[in-house]
């Protein structure tokens, strides 16, 4: 049975429990992070934690306590054995009165791993009307308010697809549910800017950096244009993107894109924690 980090220390997952008044669970007063491990190590926590410090200072919570998530972390780990993982750190406002107001006993941590497949090389997607908002409370920070992201995933699968890909609400391109969109135009590789609302990816910056993409303000239209399509984020690193809407792309995974997966892979293999 899994073996999960509650406030503390580890519980079966089927005594693992939160109050029902927990602010997470009332209003998705939360943050979290996915990381992923690979037998038994996460890559680039150092980024994640950083990321969720961001993250719960935008929701005014308390700064989450590093040292306390990776002990919860490595004991997580040693107790939930898989060759890859999901590992998930949720940190949210606690118990708390049942409107916004948040409560005084300060805030809740959980931390639990699940095994993974390996993602395929390539995948399809659909664009959703929905848009992202650039200029929202929330935006860039990774929170669990994702009903969104519910709905609009919900819509891909039905679909056939993976992933659903949003505009923000300039119609600008921004990314999906849960990761980031590159798009290849004659040779090179372009990304939306962090300023069009979408998150900023740990994959989505060490892939610029490695690749030397560009950040680039994109039309939603850019992607019936695009020599190739591909997207990041923790557990697809750098995948293909074949089919958008009614749109296949050949080959299912371009040069550019082969190229972008071999260079994530070979430095994430050199670094665990870049
Ligand atoms: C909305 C959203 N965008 C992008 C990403 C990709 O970010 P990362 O590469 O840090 O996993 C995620 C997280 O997985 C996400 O939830």
């Amino acid at each position: 049975m899994m073996r999960i980090w509650v406030n503390g220390g580890l519980r079966n997952a089927d005594d693992a429990r939160l109050s029902v008044l927990d602010h997470g669970l009332t209003v998705g007063d939360g943050i979290f992070e996915t990381v992923r491990t690979s037998e038994g190590r996460p890559f680039a926590l150092t980024r994640h934690l950083d990321r969720l410090t961001r993250s719960a200072r935008g929701l005014g919570l308390p700064d989450p306590d590093h040292d306390e998530i990776r002990h919860a972390v490595a004991a997580v780990v040693e107790a939930n054995p898989v060759p890859l993982g999901r590992l998930r750190i949720t940190c949210t406002g606690g118990p708390s009165p049942l409107g916004s107001d948040r409560g005084t006993d300060g805030p809740s941590l959980v931390v639990a791993l699940d095994g993974v497949d390996r993602r395929p090389d390539s995948t399809a997607v659909i664009t959703v009307p929905w848009t992202r908002n650039e200029r929202g409370a929330l935006v860039g920070l990774k929170t669990t308010s994702y009903a969104e992201n519910v709905v609009a995933l919900a819509r891909a699968r039905e679909r056939g697809a993976s992933e659903a890909l949003f505009p923000n609400t300039a119609d600008r391109l921004c990314e999906g549910t849960g990761s980031n969109v590159f798009v290849v135009l004659d040779g090179r590789i372009h990304t939306p800017p962090v300023a069009s609302g979408c998150l900023a990816g740990i994959t989505r910056a060490l892939t610029v950096e490695w690749t030397g993409a560009e950040e680039t303000d994109l039309p939603m239209d850019v992607l019936a244009e695009a020599d190739e399509v591909f997207l990041t984020s923790t557990l697809r690193d750098v995948q293909a993107v074949h089919r958008i809407d009614d749109r296949a792309l050949t080959p299912e995974v371009g040069p550019v894109t082969a190229k972008a997966m071999r260079i994530f892979a070979e430095r994430a293999d050199d670094d665990l924690d870049p």
